[in-house]
């Protein structure tokens, strides 16, 4: 969408669009957000931040992401390691792995080296591809403390 930013593991990228959607629309953050939740069992994101909530209305994903980690930690699990991939067919994110990958350690709190985000385009392929829409992926491990 032109002249939204594109928020990305909630780092700011430099584009001519960024992507619709009820909140800052940090797809990478909220896939992250839902993995975490996933890997406990506790529910996805729409089920703990429902925009109907005055809690969660024009929150920052960050707050999405530290909400789900703590919820984690809650019941007693310690985050491993997070992994993601961002499905997008351009700008290139490349420069900007370590800047997410750091942002996305601070609000997780733990180390950058326990954070992966991944890049690749839809090779030109479907509504991805023709630069409609992006996805993002990720699979979280945790272990009961
Ligand atoms: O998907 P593709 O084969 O085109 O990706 C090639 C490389 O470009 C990958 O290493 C990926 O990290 C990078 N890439 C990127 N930004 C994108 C898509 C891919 O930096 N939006
Ligand atoms: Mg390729």
């Amino acid at each position: 969408m032109l002249g939204r930013p594109l928020i990305l593991g909630g780092v700011i990228i430099p584009s001519e669009f960024g992507l619709a959607g009820h909140s800052d629309a940090d797809i990478l953050s909220h896939a992250i957000t839902d993995a975490l939740l996933g890997a406990a069992a506790l529910g996805d994101i729409g089920m703990h931040f429902p925009d109907t909530d005055p809690r969660w209305k024009g929150a920052s994903s960050d707050r999405f992401l530290a909400h789900a980690a703590a919820l984690v930690r809650e019941h007693g699990f310690t985050i491993v390691n997070v992994d993601s991939t961002v499905i997008l067919e351009r700008p290139k994110l490349k420069d900007y792995r370590q800047a997410m990958r750091e942002a996305l350690a601070r609000v997780l709190a733990i180390d950058m080296e326990r954070v992966s985000v991944k890049f690749k385009t839809a090779e030109g392929v479907g509504p991805v591809g023709e630069g409609k829409s992006a996805e993002a992926q990720a699979v979280a491990a945790i272990v009961r403390a």
